[in-house]
């Protein structure tokens, strides 16, 4: 956790988290996911509100230019957060702000109130839960696993969709196909993806990424091996694959897709299922529109998950 992210109003008194939760706080927004592992927010404690505001100095002119992954991320640190205040024992009571264009989410401990067993299960996953980039093996996800990880998408407006037989298996990996060749051939695009990559240490780890399958294809760099749409369209068929998308298009559901993003992606790892996300394809708005239509969703896609069970061992650590 960033100490200068956190601040503290150094009260003593009844009414504040003391030293030791402000740092449970921090640690649980701390290992969030977010895209590139920028951690694009800042996280400030007044009494018992925390303040969980998107940072602008984060951009990622050719992967995000539109700031949408940044307040994706924003979510998935919101849900983290509110599980680590309910942790402690407090009620969570969350208000979205927007301004500028902004993101500002403020969390409220009100009372005393204990958490649930989801709750608690879900809050005990956030160190294990990471992204896994390379296959999954057979069998795949039983439908119990299934119904539990989407409905553990419950945000305002979010919706989960499986990609469900051979002929949506194909017409989504021809989308990725077509999307991972813009990218794998972007070369302005390439120079910054370099950027945010580190061998080691707390940026975009190279040691996780995929080299090839479908997880590749959701974070493709110029070494990434471009498979043919018929072996993806296999993977995507053999692997749990879901859309999450929300109703309308707005910076609050972009929040509100990362909030339930990682409420899935816990749910997930409670059940020693695997993940990763991916939203580089759908940064291509003809990629975003198809998917869509050929899925014929009525929701916006905005991250696209897929879930298994791991082959090899994970890269761990994410510092
Ligand atoms: C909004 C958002 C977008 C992301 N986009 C991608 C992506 O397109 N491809 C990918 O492989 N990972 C993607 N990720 C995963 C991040 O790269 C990952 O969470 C980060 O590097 C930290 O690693 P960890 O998940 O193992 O903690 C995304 C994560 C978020 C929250």
């Amino acid at each position: 956790m960033s100490v200068a992210s956190t601040e503290m109003n150094g009260g003593h008194g009844q009414d504040v988290w003391s030293a030791g939760e402000v740092t449970v706080l921090g640690e649980a927004v701390h290992c969030a996911p977010s895209v590139h592992n920028t951690r694009p927010w800042l996280l400030a404690i007044h009494g018992r509100i925390a303040v969980l505001r998107e940072c602008p100095a984060v951009l990622l002119a050719q992967h995000d230019p539109q700031g949408r992954d940044r307040r994706i991320s924003c979510g998935a640190a919101l849900t983290n957060l509110v599980l680590a205040i309910r942790s402690l024992g407090w009620t969570a009571d969350v208000e979205i702000g927007v301004t500028g264009g902004l993101v500002t989410a403020t969390v409220t401990g009100t009372r005393r109130a204990q958490p649930t067993e989801t709750e608690d299960q879900r809050r005990r996953a956030l160190s294990d839960r990471r992204s896994h980039r390379h296959a999954f093996g057979l069998p795949g996800l039983s439908e119990s696993v299934r119904d539990a990880v989407q409905d553990a998408l419950a945000a305002p407006g979010v919706t989960g969709r499986w990609i469900s037989g051979g002929d949506e298996a194909l017409a989504v990996a021809r989308l990725l196909d077509y999307a991972a060749r813009v990218f794998h051939d972007n070369a302005e695009y390439q120079r910054e993806l370099t950027l945010w990559t580190t061998p080691c240490g707390s940026g975009l780890r190279r040691d996780t990424f995929g080299a090839e399958g479908l997880a590749a294809v959701g974070l493709t760099t110029s070494r990434t091996r471009l498979p043919d749409e018929a072996l993806l369209a296999d993977r995507i068929q053999r692997e749990g694959v879901l859309v999450v998308g929300t109703h309308a298009d707005e910076t609050r559901d972009h929040v509100r897709a990362g909030q339930a993003l990682e409420q899935a992606w816990l749910e997930a790892t409670c059940r020693s299922v695997a993940a990763s996300v991916m939203t580089q394809p759908l940064h291509l708005a003809e990629v975003r529109t198809g998917l869509a239509e050929r899925l014929g969703l009525v929701a916006v896609p905005q991250v696209l998950m897929r879930f298994g069970y791991p082959t090899e061992p994970e890269v761990v650590g994410n510092p």
